[in-house]
């Protein structure tokens, strides 16, 4: 059917006023996106029919944006590339632990504010499931705000007086998969059969058997395997990750009409960006580990399209904790552009595998793998999240000096569980096998060594290893995240071990709730929260100050550097130095340069003592 067809479905429902722009974005945007859908399910008798109805829901989604989110959407799609400026920073908390709840949140503007936050990523805060519910991971209804948070209206004004404060609010969106009991679930439970095949469902274990073959595990201690027995399905479910949360099933066009639609929704309360939970596990293949697959690219190129025919002010961010390789797939390309920010789960990683290792090694051949990315997006840097560091992102980069990644990489995450005489007290995360490493968990404060420190200069140490991080987070290029209480240098969080529903699960570790005393002291440098978060909120500044530092500005990996370095030009003006290791380091300048932070000139050759960072500027 002609284009035209599929562009008049959406027009029709609007307004005379909203049409003209609206055909517009089309023309740019409808043909990729039917082609895309074609791709998907174009085999389908009723595709045509189908994609008509779901051009009259964008339709209808796109006349009730309201007037200042359109605005918004205007002011953006001017300036595409408004989120790769070196003043934005993000900073990511769960609702309940940083401001009780959503009215909380707005409490706590003028904090967020006053570090520089421009983008605010709130962990999951719509209606979980009842009981057990992967810290708000099992979403029960998209459209419903969990009420211990607040309310939709909360969340409305929320939005609204973020946005005034210059934060764009970030949201999960959990595309992969639902709580057993979101109404689909319920529904399917019950025998509706579209319900039903809205999920993977199996009546016996034949094709289970077959997909396990080639699948990983995501929690193969307390979850393992990827399918549950569902006693009301008389089947077995697809449930990559706990047995409560079905996988969606996408290669049924309702599952993406539906969720598109749900999105949109979310937007049009204020939700500035997307963060699209576990993005590489959308498309499900035989004989893979059903990670990564063409269609899972497809599908988030044509959510893209989607966006930017009805929202393009709104950002979409890809979780997908792949092999550096696997990672620029997300963002996409000029041709097909798919994300507009990605996790760099490998920079992250690798920052503490330098720290482990006291040597670069890793880090640089991350960064050597890092390529270029397409206009208007960019990937996101951090120091850690409310996951576990995951270590098997790093295989290829720690078996390039021709080693076994494998043993490295467990050396490592012993390393931050506080073995072989280390300064870090950590966790390790699940894992199958033994000698293989999973994840490491812990707040950036204890694996760097401040809470097993006893004297000042442990401390000072650990103060350094916690800014080193962030300097790498925050110089590199990228948007950087901040985790709430690693600006105020918090520690781990035992109470999870007394919670019977998260005692199983040492994620919780680096999930605590705010400090408030330690929030009390951020300006007093004589105190260590108070030291942590002046050093970092000056770095904050200082970057806001130098375009060379924004995401899109050129940087380079310099070879000059001894082994226990990292030396990074961006540009010609600008220079980091970082010694992620215990012994002094030397560094030959060429010219003179002026510290940022010291505020003096430099030039000859530089001492760096012991995880110590420089941030350099050309005079
Ligand atoms: C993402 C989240 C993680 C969650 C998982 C399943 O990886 O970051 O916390 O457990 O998805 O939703």
């Amino acid at each position: 059917m002609p284009s035209k067809v599929f562009s008049d479905r959406l027009l029709a429902v609007l307004s005379d006023d909203l049409r003209p722009q609206a055909a517009r974005r089309l023309a740019a945007a409808e043909p990729v996106l039917r082609r895309l859908l074609a791709g998907l399910y174009g085999e389908r008798a009723d595709f045509d029919a189908w994609l008509g109805d779901l051009m009259a829901s964008l339709g209808a989604l796109y006349a009730a944006r309201p007037a200042e989110l359109r605005a918004l959407d205007a002011q953006r799609a001017a300036q595409p590339e408004w989120f790769l400026s070196q003043r934005m920073l993000g900073y990511c908390a769960y609702v309940q632990n940083f401001g009780g709840d959503l009215n909380g949140v707005a409490v706590r503007i003028p904090y967020l504010r006053e570090l520089g936050v421009s983008y605010l990523h709130l962990l999951p805060f719509l209606r979980p499931r009842e009981g057990e519910n992967d810290g708000g991971f099992a979403v029960s209804s998209f459209d419903e705000v969990d009420p211990a948070l607040g309310s939709n209206a909360d969340l409305d004004a929320l939005t609204a007086q973020l946005r005034v404060a210059g934060i764009s609010l970030c949201s999960d969106f959990i595309l992969n998969h639902v709580a057993d009991d979101h109404a689909w679930a319920l529904a399917a439970k019950a025998g509706d059969a579209g319900a039903r095949a809205m999920f993977h469902v199996f009546p016996d274990r034949d094709m289970p058997d077959r997909y396990e073959r080639t699948l990983g595990q995501v929690f193969p201690q307390v979850a393992p395997g990827n399918f549950s027995f569902v006693e009301a399905l008389d089947g077995w479910a697809w449930t990559t990750f706990y047995p409560y949360q079905w996988d969606l099933n996408y290669a049924n066009p309702a599952v993406f009409a539906e969720m598109a639609a749900a999105l949109l929704r979310l937007a049009n309360r204020g939700i500035e960006v997307f963060r699209l939970d576990s993005t590489a596990f959308l498309w499900k293949r035989e004989g893979t580990n059903s990670m990564n697959q063409p269609e899972a690219h497809q599908l988030l190129q044509a959510l893209r399209a989607i966006v930017d025919i009805v929202a393009p002010g709104v950002l979409l961010k890809a979780e997908a904790i792949v092999p550096t390789r696997e990672l620029p797939a997300y963002l996409g390309s000029a041709a097909a552009p798919e994300c507009h920010i990605a996790y760099h789960s490998s920079l992250m990683a690798a920052g503490w595998v330098a720290l482990a290792e006291q040597d670069t090694g890793v880090l640089r051949e991350v960064i050597r793998n890092t390529p270029a990315l397409p206009a208007a997006a960019t990937w996101l840097s951090y120091v850690r999240c409310h996951d576990d560091i995951g270590w098997n992102v790093l295989r290829a980069e720690a078996s390039a000096d021709g080693g076994d990644s494998a043993a490295r990489l467990a050396r490592v995450a012993r390393f931050f569980s506080g073995a072989e005489g280390s300064y870090a007290i950590g966790a390790a995360f699940q894992s199958t096998d033994p000698n293989a490493a999973h994840g490491s968990n812990g707040m950036a404060a204890s694996l760097t060594g401040l809470q097993s420190a006893v004297t000042e200069e442990e401390r000072a140490l650990a103060l350094s290893r916690m800014l080193l991080l962030h300097g790498l987070a925050l110089s590199f290029g990228a948007l950087p995240v901040l985790y709430m209480g690693d600006e105020l240098a918090m520690e781990n969080d035992y109470s999870y071990l007394h919670r019977p529903q998260h005692a199983m699960d040492s994620r919780w570790l680096q999930r605590p709730v705010f400090d408030q005393q330690r929030w009390k002291h951020r300006y007093d440098v004589s105190t260590v929260p108070g030291a942590m978060h002046q050093a970092l909120a000056k770095l904050v500044r200082i970057r806001s100050r130098h375009d060379a530092l924004a995401a899109n500005a050129p940087r380079a990996l310099l070879t000059d550097a001894p082994d226990g370095m990292l030396a990074l030009a961006r540009g010609e003006r600008f220079l980091t130095l970082m010694n992620f290791s215990g012994q002094a380091q030397t560094y030959a300048l060429q010219g003179v340069w002026r510290d940022c932070v010291a505020e003096q000139a430099m030039s000859g050759t530089l001492v760096l003592e012991p995880y110590a960072m420089y941030w350099l500027e050309r005079e």
